[in-house]
């Protein structure tokens, strides 16, 4: 699916940036004023589609936010956290940590209910931390956590803080655009993703989808100036412009893969590729002698940890620079109690990358000597 002639990228099986269409790419190819209506226009329309995805438009504002995702996770939590609100924080991976890590910065008030890499969070644990702490009134989850490519059940999480009063919110930057999510049925009141990971962008903003009801009584929560989600709502709504420069360029190629999103077949569609891309690469892996660090039933079909082969041979660096150097770019763990490395399912990529990608897996374990 790399396709401009005479020159092929490497193709990238990794949690993002990712593999985009040519026509993203070239979507990109123009200066347009921040203030051109034009580009205005572009604005809108990505805040419509967006909104739109959450299958409850008129419940739903999109907004965007310049940074890298980490900046929306943040902003979302620095701003619309109340001034004497206290989060529960719940944790089974790396960016379930960078939650609580920013809480610390942050200085908000928290609680975190964590469990193990390979496990799902715990339901009585966050039922009981509800129940017995009434301050709680915000909860924080990860849905994809790409650390191991669990798949957290935010349905089931979010009817807990909502009987609980608690406003939620969903940190699902890799599965968004990629995981059908049901809005209403979790009680979202916040979910951040960024242009480019399952829409299929490039880097260079976040989006919040906010439940217009919690974000409008937000006003005056922010800690910081840029971060602020309901300061940036106000002004794109005010004259459809970003309060401080957009990024662009990403902008565009963002609108351009949503149209592609669309033409695709929208998120089940998506689903439905990256699902056979899952299932080609495991199927493989397991052929090649390589194992998951995570039981089958809570993988999903987004990342994939695999364990490093227990053969002396076998280093990743080497592992990584072969495959680099013929043209496929795969990813380092990121758990914390094996030694795993990671693939992605995700990106402009097909079955027929992924068989590629296997073949020359194979051939590099042939020339490291690891069989
Ligand atoms: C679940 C999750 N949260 C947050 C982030 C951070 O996003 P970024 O690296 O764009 O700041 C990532 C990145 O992969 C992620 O997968």
């Amino acid at each position: 699916m790399s396709d401009i002639p005479g020159w092929k990228d490497k193709i990238l099986f990794t949690p993002g940036p990712l593999t985009t269409s040519r026509s993203v790419k070239q979507a990109l190819l123009r200066d347009l004023g921040s203030r051109d209506f034009e580009f205005i226009s572009t604005v809108k329309d990505i805040r419509a589609r967006l909104a739109a995805m959450t299958g409850a438009a008129n419940e739903f504002e999109a907004v965007l936010m310049q940074g890298s995702g980490t900046f929306s996770v943040e902003a979302v939590l620095s701003s619309c956290v109340a001034p004497d609100g206290k989060v529960l924080a719940i944790v089974n991976g790396a960016y379930g940590k960078r939650i609580v890590q920013m809480l610390r910065v942050l200085k908000i008030d928290h609680t975190i209910v964590e469990s193990a890499e390979d496990q799902y969070p715990d339901l009585h644990t966050i039922e009981h931390a509800l129940a017995h702490d009434k301050r709680i009134n915000f909860v924080a989850v990860v849905h994809c956590e790409t650390t191991t490519g669990i798949v957290n059940p935010i349905e089931k999480i979010g009817v807990l803080a909502k009987a609980a009063g608690a406003r939620y919110f969903v940190d699902a930057m890799s599965s968004f655009g990629a995981v059908p999510i049901d809005f209403n049925a979790a009680h979202i009141d916040y979910l951040v993703s960024s242009a480019n990971k399952c829409i299929e962008g490039v880097p260079g903003f976040g989006f919040v989808l906010a439940r217009r009801d919690a974000l409008s009584a937000t006003e005056s929560f922010a800690r910081s100036l840029s971060l602020d989600v309901y300061a940036q709502w106000k002004g794109l709504e005010r004259d459809g412009q970003f309060r401080f420069t957009p990024p662009t360029h990403a902008l565009l190629a963002f609108h351009q893969a949503l149209r592609e999103l669309e033409q695709e077949g929208g998120v089940e569609s998506r689903a439905a590729r990256y699902r056979k891309n899952y299932e080609t690469l495991v199927a493989g892996m397991r052929a090649l002698g390589f194992e998951e660090y995570l039981p089958r039933e809570r993988q999903g079909y987004i990342i994939t940890s695999f364990r490093y082969p227990k053969h002396k041979n076998f280093l990743f660096e080497a592992f990584y620079s072969a495959l680099n150097n013929k043209g496929y770019v795969i990813y380092p763990g990121k758990v914390s109690n094996a030694d795993c490395f990671r693939i992605g399912n995700i990106g402009r990529i097909s079955e027929s990358d992924v068989r590629d990608l296997l073949r020359a897996i194979s051939e590099t374990l042939g020339e490291l000597g690891v069989c």
